[in-house]
């Protein structure tokens, strides 16, 4: 089996190292195409899997294509695909918001997948969800989910409109994180801590309570409750944070996430 990896960008790349890493294809079936001269010559010199500028010469030759290109080259690039595609290949595609009729009718194939992948994909520490077309038999369905549990783990979903839902909590989700743990930093920056020690205190908490909910059983809130005494200092904090509704504000983030990627579907 081949895979052709289309876009050398953040996750394209992600992708086709996680995918040489793993058992699951050999250095001479990956395939890499960037429409940027300098980024594919770069590419020639340190990477060990095969580099185009031309999809010519490589799209016929794949037997599982993965677009990792932005959204609004999407377009452009399905015009050029159109006329080279068999109707045995199988399309995987991460861009945003681009469903899987426009890429039915833009590629004029059945068989294809609309992923939603996250940041941490790029340390092997992604989530996936995704969905497929009708045409994208079992056995196809789960090769499509150990290419993509390279990255991490991946979660197959029913519908579409799951897949922009998931956009609101696993997809976006890292820069909700991120938000909390910058907040955590300018709290500790006030409170005289250098940058440094600051970067520590959050980060390692931020990983220990991680790892306390992924190697346990308890949920978030038992955790809490195990954490916080009556009267004592996290309970104050919490408190807090409930008295400023902290929970719903999170919630209407998530939902402002899933309704631009419904947004983003429909412009599609
Ligand atoms: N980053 C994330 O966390 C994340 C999460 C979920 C989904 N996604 C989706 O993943 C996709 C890729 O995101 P990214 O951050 O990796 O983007 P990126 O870094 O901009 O990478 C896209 C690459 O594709 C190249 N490209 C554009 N048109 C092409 C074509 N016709 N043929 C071959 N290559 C082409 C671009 O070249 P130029 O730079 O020269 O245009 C660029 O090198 C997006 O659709 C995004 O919605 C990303």
């Amino acid at each position: 089996m081949k895979v052709l990896v289309i876009g050398a960008g953040n996750m394209g790349l992600a992708y086709a190292k996680a995918l040489v890493k793993s058992e699951f294809l050999s250095n001479h079936n990956l395939m890499i195409s960037d429409t940027s001269p300098e980024k594919t010559e770069e590419l020639k010199k340190i990477s060990r899997f095969d580099v185009f500028t031309n999809l010519a010469d490589c799209l016929p030759k794949a037997d599982i294509i993965f677009i990792a290109v932005k959204p609004f080259h999407s377009d452009e690039l399905f015009a050029e695909l159109k006329p080279m595609m068999s109707p045995d290949q199988i399309v995987i595609s991460i861009m945003a918001g681009v469903t899987i009729q426009s890429m039915q009718d833009g590629l004029g194939i059945t068989k294809v997948v609309r992923a939603m992948p996250n940041l941490p994909a790029q340390v092997g520490k992604g989530l996936t969800s995704f969905t497929a077309s009708n045409e994208v038999s079992r056995l196809e369905l789960s090769t499509v989910e150990n290419l993509l549990d390279t990255t991490g783990r991946s979660v197959r979903l029913d519908t579409e409109n799951d897949i922009d839902a998931s956009t609101g909590i696993s997809g976006s989700g890292p820069a909700y994180v991120f938000y909390f743990m910058h907040s955590m930093m300018e709290a500790a920056r006030k409170m005289g801590f250098s940058a440094h020690d600051s970067k520590v205190l959050v980060g390692t908490t931020f990983e220990g309570a991680v790892e306390l909910f992924n190697k346990s059983d308890l949920s978030p809130e038992g955790w809490m409750k195990r954490v916080a005494s009556k009267g004592g200092t996290t309970r104050a904090a919490l408190d807090s944070m409930e008295d400023n509704n902290i929970k719903q504000l999170i919630e209407d983030a998530a939902y402002a996430a899933f309704n631009r990627a419904v947004e983003l579907g429909k412009e599609s």
